[in-house]
């Protein structure tokens, strides 16, 4: 098996430490490349300069990263599944969103021109005006997670380049085989050398990173207790958390007929275990108005159970492993330390390597980890309240806050949820797991600050600059 080569400043080298990549179903080997060594560091630091990059050649450079992702579609999508064990159906998903992705960076790279203000709202700004044009704040770091290995990736690379703003991306160490195939393509382009560096780095050396001057932007995605780290160490760098989540689904007293329990039992079952549940906005914590909670767990259970959980290559498969066989384990004994508290299982089972079967709970008690902290696994908690004020305030009742769904046909309702949920977003008549990529998407609380989202990222890599021009008529 060939070494895959990193990028330093845009060209493909060779590190001296082999990282070996393997299949989290079965172990097997489905990659090698290196670790850079420090001196690679340096150079692809001292690279990532601003430069001026026409916008047609950085919108080029996009669009040919979405036409080669379109192309090679097969090939990425049994790449993710390779590195990262998600079945491949959500695999495929993961492919599509990424073409997606640089298509939208490409026409924002564009129309992102800055705005023109008018001063002559005041006597003392007449004849006067202002342009606001935004500048890139300097070169970015990325650090993107194992869970979305290539469209967590593209979120972080694809508005620098499309904001003419150099970018270093530091991939997960377990997942780097996906960034590392985007660095192919990008190096096909016209793009200058140092608009982009793929590193693949052990964790221990990411504080290297996070402390240089040379990259005071800094956008991360990952977990709380390494986010609050970065943070922490760099006060004055500018840094953008997308951190964990707990996500919950509110099913309300209207949302009563057969066909509306149906829908939301599918959207629930599906989307909390989608990924094996490795996904910030997996749905982990359901409230279900009594109303209506009997003849929606009795759906919910059924569809769960007929989730298919097993060899993610297999194109059936709903349900794969998950990145590990520890975090399978810490999954296990979180359940384990829930049902000896009291929870109920009415779907689940036994561990099977780093496989862990769907999980749905009732009477949760207060406290447990499976509501309060962010399981990453497929488990699901349901919990019956009385109406809708219990089950917002419930939502909240959470140190986190990234998206929340409510299932209502009431648009009272929908616009209450809006103006109390302590969320990014509400998402009304589905899960809150559905994501359009162009959208602004972050957390408030514990799921980090700033947002992503094509044009949302582009605006946080970049800062106003005004010029004001005077002895105008306008
Ligand atoms: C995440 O896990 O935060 C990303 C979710 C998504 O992009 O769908």
């Amino acid at each position: 098996m060939d070494m895959i080569p990193f990028y330093v400043a845009g060209r493909p080298v060779h590190g001296d430490d082999e990282v070996i990549v393997r299949h989290p179903y079965d172990g097997t080997v489905v990659g090698r490349t290196s670790f850079a060594t420090p001196a690679q560091v340096d150079e692809a630091l001292d690279g990532a300069t601003v430069t001026e990059t026409p916008a047609h050649v950085r919108a080029a450079a996009l669009d040919h990263v979405s036409r080669r992702l379109t192309e090679r579609a097969d090939e990425v999508a049994r790449l993710i599944t390779a590195e990262n064990g998600k079945p491949l159906k959500w695999a495929r998903a993961e492919a599509g969103r990424a073409v997606s992705v640089f298509r939208w960076a490409a026409e924002e790279a564009r129309r992102f021109a800055g705005e023109m203000q008018r001063l002559d709202t005041d006597p003392a700004g007449e004849g006067r005006m202002a342009l606001v044009r935004r500048v890139p704040r300097g070169a970015v770091l990325g650090i993107s997670p194992f869970n979305f290995p290539l469209n967590l990736v593209a979120h972080k690379v694809a508005p620098a380049i499309a904001a003419g703003v150099p970018i270093v991306l530091k991939p997960a160490p377990a997942t780097p085989l996906s960034a590392l195939l985007l660095g192919e393509l990008l190096a096909e382009t016209d793009l200058p050398e140092g608009a982009f560096s793929v590193l693949p780095l052990p964790n221990d050396r990411t504080a290297e990173l996070v402390r240089d001057p040379r990259l005071p932007v800094i956008s991360f995605t990952g977990s709380g207790p390494v986010g609050g780290l970065i943070q922490d160490s760099v006060p004055r760098k500018h840094v953008t958390l997308e951190l964990g989540g707990n996500a919950a689904a509110v099913i309300c007293a209207d949302y009563a007929g057969d066909a509306d329990l149906d829908h939301a039992a599918t959207r629930i079952a599906t989307f909390s275990n989608y990924q094996a549940g490795q996904s910030c906005i997996a749905v982990q914590r359901v409230f279900v108005h009594a109303d209506v909670y009997d003849r929606f767990v009795a759906r919910l259970v059924d569809r769960t159970a007929a989730l298919r959980t097993g060899d993610p290559n297999d194109e059936a498969t709903d349900v794969g492993p998950l990145i590990s066989e520890d975090a399978a384990k810490r999954v296990e004994a979180w359940v384990g330390e829930a049902i000896e508290a009291g929870a109920e299982a009415l779907a689940g089972g036994e561990r099977d390597g780093s496989t862990y079967p769907p999980t749905v709970l009732v009477n949760v008690p207060a406290g447990a980890k499976v509501l309060t902290e962010e399981v990453f696994g497929p488990v699901l908690a349901v919990q019956r309240v009385a109406g809708d004020d219990e089950a917002f305030a419930a939502v909240n009742d959470s140190a986190y806050g990234l998206q929340a769904g409510v299932f209502t046909h009431d648009l009272r309702t929908a616009f209450a949820a809006h103006r109390t949920l302590q969320v990014g977003g509400v998402i009304i008549g589905d899960v809150p797991s559905y994501r359009a990529d162009q959208m602004p998407y972050g957390g408030v609380k514990g799921s980090g600050v700033g947002r992503e989202g094509v044009r949302f990222a582009m605006e946080d890599y970049t800062e106003p600059r005004v010029l004001v021009l005077t002895g105008i008529d306008l």
